[in-house]
């Protein structure tokens, strides 16, 4: 008797400790994200509106004065710090950056797709940095080569799809195509072939299934507690054990690739005929490169180009689908000035719309020592910090009242050009030393694809199609973009 007295009395004790403990915690802190719980910390409100997540952050951090301090469940190590706040943004990526690393934990979640420029820190990343600059920036031949890329596919591929979709008078995925289009563009950049998954009939590619289903598997690892997930991969269970067959596709995909093109190569080399794909250009350009070099390479080109692009574009057509005076105003720059790079309003309405959905929402950075952020939060070593690029291009100290607004005129200067945004205010592209190495060649493709659709057809958005973003390491939309096309006279 005297026995379960205790018991009773013991387990009474313990619920009246966490009552009082949860109290506490939500009396010092009276947002419902960063409220912490026992055991779980603050992971049940996030999880409860995982449905709306970018949305829900965005929201918890104007309560937060632009940073949160975020405490995982104690058995998961997944604190993090959580900020928006534009000095912050600046310390982490520029002003204090030698300090910020992408860390283990990072690479760990890549760790099956090798070592790419994404995951790769101190002198491996220099290395890689060096290698991808003397191709996107010292040499411009990779910026032509797109240009007539682009212009050749958008010819014989996008335009004859739309006007097949369009004379059929249905309904087509605008992401689908998107993603079919890019997926096509990055292999021919990347080694000169074409795997033509843009076609009428719309046909299932592959390596191309496998690719998007990778990128899924990289969303999870970010999410799940590395505890969890390694525990899975280690008993070959779960999505990790699902991971194995889209990576072995993928990978046999990349090595064929890699494959086809030494053989090519060394056929060339007797020939002496010059050759500018991306894999060709590494060959010619680093001595004795290894397989794997090139294929963590190719990995990252995929990683890079292919979903941002494709996000990019999707909410783009949404935006100008919603907003008729830009539509116009993009029509008529069209028809007046045909040079891509003095397409000034075009190009306003793309960083418009990476704004406002930035295709990376997220970068992650762990500090090397300790340090203090301007906000004033302190940083110990195995903290994350998670800058919210989503939460910061709809940030009002930044942008002003009108933020929610899709405004490309905000972006024109008096003079007519493109207003220069301090790095540390817009960074979807990234700021500081490891800035986006794409940005002008994706600014190429996007804007020839914006023209050629918009030139030739009127894009309706499908009414009552609900339209909201995806969880996943890229902000593509949950249910695709579905439009109706009507050819212009
Ligand atoms: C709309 C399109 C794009 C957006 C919004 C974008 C955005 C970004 C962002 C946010 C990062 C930093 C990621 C991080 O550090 O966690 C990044 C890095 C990078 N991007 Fe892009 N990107 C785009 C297109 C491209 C394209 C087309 C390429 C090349 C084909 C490219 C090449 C790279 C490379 C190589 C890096 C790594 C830089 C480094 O770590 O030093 N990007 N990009």
């Amino acid at each position: 008797m005297l026995q379960l007295n205790t018991i009773v009395a013991g387990f009474a004790a313990a619920v009246i400790f966490v009552l009082y403990y949860y109290r506490q915690r939500r009396s010092c802190c009276r947002d419902p994200l960063f409220t912490e719980w026992p055991v779980l910390g603050m992971l049940p409100p996030l999880v409860c509106n995982m449905w709306r997540y970018h949305d829900y952050v965005n929201e918890a951090l104007r309560r937060q004065a632009g940073t949160g301090n975020f405490i995982g469940p104690s058995f998961a190590r997944m604190n993090s710090i959580i900020t928006c706040d534009p000095m912050n943004a600046h310390h982490v990526l520029s002003k204090n950056f030698g300090n910020y690393c992408k860390g283990p934990v990072f690479r760990n979640i890549f760790k099956l797709f090798g070592d790419s420029i994404f995951t790769a820190d101190s002198d491996a990343w220099k290395h890689q940095r060096a290698v991808y600059h003397s191709l996107f920036v010292k040499t411009k031949c990779l910026e032509k080569l797109l240009e007539r890329i682009v212009q050749m596919k958008v010819e014989t591929c996008l335009v004859p799809v739309l006007d097949h979709v369009e004379r059929q008078a249905v309904d087509v995925d605008l992401q689908d195509v998107f993603d079919r289009l890019t997926f096509d563009l990055t292999c021919s950049i990347l080694s000169g072939s074409d795997p033509k998954s843009l076609a009428i009939d719309f046909p299932e590619v592959e390596c191309k299934r496998a690719f998007n289903r990778l990128e899924e598997f990289i969303f999870y690892r970010h999410v799940v507690p590395g505890r969890i997930w390694k525990l899975q991969r280690w008993l070959r269970i779960g999505v990790d054990k699902k991971m194995a067959e889209p990576f072995e596709a993928f990978d046999r995909f990349l090595g064929e690739t890699i494959a086809t093109k030494r053989a090519e190569m060394s056929q060339k080399n007797e020939t002496k005929k010059q050759e500018n794909d991306m894999l060709s250009l590494i060959m010619k350009g680093e001595e004795h490169v290894d397989d794997k070099f090139l294929r963590d390479a190719g990995f990252g080109i995929f990683l890079a180009g292919k979903g941002t692009i494709t996000s990019a574009l999707t909410w783009f057509f949404w935006l100008v689908a919603a907003n008729p005076s830009v539509e116009a105003k993009i029509i008529q720059e069209i028809k007046q000035v045909k040079e891509l790079k003095k397409q000034v309003y075009l190009h306003a309405a793309l960083c418009e719309a990476v704004r406002l959905y930035p295709p990376v929402p997220y970068v992650r950075r762990q500090a090397v020592i300790r340090d203090m952020l301007p906000s004033g939060h302190d940083i110990s070593p195995r903290t994350a910090i998670i800058l919210s690029v989503y939460a910061m291009g709809r940030c009002e100290k930044i942008w002003g009242k009108d933020c929610l607004e899709f405004k490309p005129e905000r972006w024109i200067s008096e003079r007519g050009g493109i207003v220069h945004m301090p790095s540390y205010k817009f960074i979807s592209f990234n700021a500081g030393p490891r800035t986006c190495m794409g940005k002008d060649l994706a600014f190429i493709q996007m804007k020839m694809i914006a023209t050629a659709i918009l030139k030739n057809y009127h894009v309706r958005a499908v009414e009552g199609h609900p339209v909201s973003p995806m969880l996943s390491i890229v902000l593509l939309m949950k249910n695709g973009l579905k439009v109706r096309l009507t050819k212009r006279g």
